[in-house]
């Protein structure tokens, strides 16, 4: 096995984007193009040699090839282990476990998150720290850097490395450590969370469902939900991970799993419903006749973390992105505890949860999470929602009611506008910046705009200053207008338009969202112009 150094010549593409290089499979299959990107990721870090790397996918279309190249780049680079999941599969936050029980240099994981997979499907790579959490900016800057001037990478000349078995092998100089997926998340679950409360509460009859949607959460589910806690056969659907995740969208939203809502609103559909994305850091939760908006779920778990034993000694603070709902902040403020605001994109959680600063952070995107890891982490919201359903031994809708009653109801929505015209998003944008500083005093329909801002992020920890991360117009009687750009979006523009309303302890908790925000909407409208502009007559997408 001989350490080979091969000729190359730059992509001008490969700019890590939100969460690491995200691309169709094709362009990932040119030649050196995976090759390219983790030589440059290695260029761009320093003291790993002799060190141990983690490598994991979400076992989606191409993830076997690339795991085998990015090995060889490993091991011809100077590290001194790879640690690998089974079968090439890790979970994102299995991924940032191993990391960190490990005390691993840092780690690759191979993602698109919840887009689709297939030939035609997407690829990711996204480089991790030894925080187990995605690399700053410094780093993913550094790497772009590099790969625009690379013009050699080294590789190990040695055959397909054998991932299906557990167990220890040399590969060159290097260890390669094939280890049980699950295990040692399923261990951190069991510390965090009350397993014998969960038991119990299934050995009572309550009934379960968990759509793995074909994607790498079914063996943790399997394991987890069924072995571990007792649930009977049959309560994780989808379970078994599928390359192309069965021709399937692995998004856990209303739209793509839309038969599980519906059967979680008729009388004899089961108590409790769950999902998680394609690499497994994403959830939905769902109640008997009872969606938990994402910004609510932050809410409630919040409130009642203390019920399960890995958070028994209360939490030190919660943080959220901008554009997710302040019905977390009312929590904090009950609480006494430090409550932070920061823009889109877990990274920005990673400081706070490394100062102890917060414990549960989440995004109105669909991520919940803790200092457990330092991702998002979709099984986590399920079992600390099961830890709290079995406790409170209520359902979710009772649960979900009683929170209003002494916090009041923050309504949420989000309207998505894809794939607009890049430049007019832009400037709709740019326009819209130019009207805030005259709005703060005006009434509204009835509103009286608080303060219109674009949105800077000071991170506490580290002084760092992000800016232009959305414009929010708040209104005196806690209402909220929050409009950005996405930063994932491929194709044109998304414009995202965010949009709240509170109503107090002794509010109206029964209206409908769309009709509750009616008002908010045709503010966001007029101030925008957003149908003159689009040419939209409506959202392409509503959450
Ligand atoms: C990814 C990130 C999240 C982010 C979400 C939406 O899932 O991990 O942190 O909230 O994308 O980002 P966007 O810029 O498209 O609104
Ligand atoms: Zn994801």
């Amino acid at each position: 096995m001989t350490i080979k150094t091969i000729n190359t010549t730059p992509y001008t593409d490969q700019k890590p984007g939100t969460s690491g290089l995200r691309k169709r499979v094709p362009v990932f299959q040119q030649a050196n193009y995976v090759e390219n990107f983790v030589q440059s990721i290695f260029d761009s870090l320093e003291g790993f040699a002799g060190k141990t790397l983690v490598i994991g996918g979400d076992g989606r279309f191409f993830n076997d090839v690339a795991i085998q190249k990015a090995i060889r780049i490993a091991a011809a680079n100077g590290f001194g282990k790879v640690m690998v999941g089974q079968g090439g599969i890790l979970s994102t936050p299995a991924a940032s476990n191993v990391i960190r029980k490990y005390k691993a240099f840092g780690g690759l994981v191979l993602s698109a998150s919840h887009n689709p997979g297939g030939p035609e499907g997407d690829f990711g790579i996204k480089y991790n720290v030894g925080n187990g959490g995605p690399a700053p900016e410094k780093i993913t800057d550094a790497v772009f850097a590099r790969t625009k001037v690379i013009d050699s990478y080294k590789t190990l000349d040695t055959a397909d490395i054998d991932l299906g078995t557990i167990g220890t092998q040399t590969v060159g100089d290097m260890t390669v450590e094939v280890i049980d997926p699950v295990k040692d998340y399923a261990a951190l679950m069991e510390e965090l969370f009350d397993f014998e409360a969960i038991r119990a509460l299934f050995a009572s009859g309550f009934r379960m469902t968990f759509d793995a949607m074909h994607a790498v959460t079914g063996p943790y589910a399997h394991t987890i939900i069924e072995d571990m806690l007792g649930a009977p056969k049959g309560t994780v659907i989808n379970g078994t991970p599928s390359p192309s995740f069965n021709d399937g969208h692995p998004d856990p939203n209303l739209v793509y799993c839309k038969d599980m809502y519906d059967l979680l609103m008729t009388e004899d559909g089961p108590d409790f419903g769950a999902a998680s994305d394609g690499d497994g850091d994403r959830n939905l939760i769902i109640g008997k006749n009872r969606f938990v908006t994402p910004s609510d779920s932050l809410a409630l778990l919040a409130a009642n973390a203390h019920l399960a034993p890995g958070y028994k000694d209360g939490i030190a603070g919660i943080a959220r992105s901008m554009p997710t709902s302040a019905a977390a902040d009312r929590v904090a403020e009950k609480l006494g505890i430090e409550m932070h605001e920061t823009p889109t994109g877990w990274k920005f959680f990673g400081n706070l949860l490394d100062a102890g600063r917060v414990t549960i952070c989440g995004e109105e995107s669909a991520g919940t999470g803790s200092n457990h890891v330092r991702e998002k982490d979709g099984l986590w919201a399920v079992l600390l929602w099961l830890n709290i359903l079995a406790v409170r031994k209520q359902g979710v809708d009772a649960i979900v009611r009683e929170h209003w009653a002494s916090y009041g109801r923050n309504y949420y929505t989000r309207h998505d506008y894809e794939e607009v015209d890049s430049a007019i998003a832009n400037a709709l944008m740019t326009d819209l910046r130019g009207r805030l500083p005259a709005l703060a005093g005006q009434v509204l329909e009835g509103l009286e705009v608080a303060y219109a801002d674009d949105f800077t992020y000071h991170d506490p920890v580290d002084g760092s200053t992000s800016s232009m991360q959305g414009v929010r117009i708040g209104f005196a009687d806690g209402s909220r207008i929050v409009l950005r750009l996405s930063g994932t979006g491929t194709v044109g523009a998304t414009l995202r338009v965010y949009l709240e309303r509170y109503e107090p302890t002794d509010g109206q908790h029964d209206l409908d969202t769309q009709h509750a925000l009616a008002p908010l909407i045709g503010i966001a409208e007029s101030l925008a112009g957003i149908k003159a502009r689009t040419g939209r007559t409506e959202p392409s997408v509503i959450t």
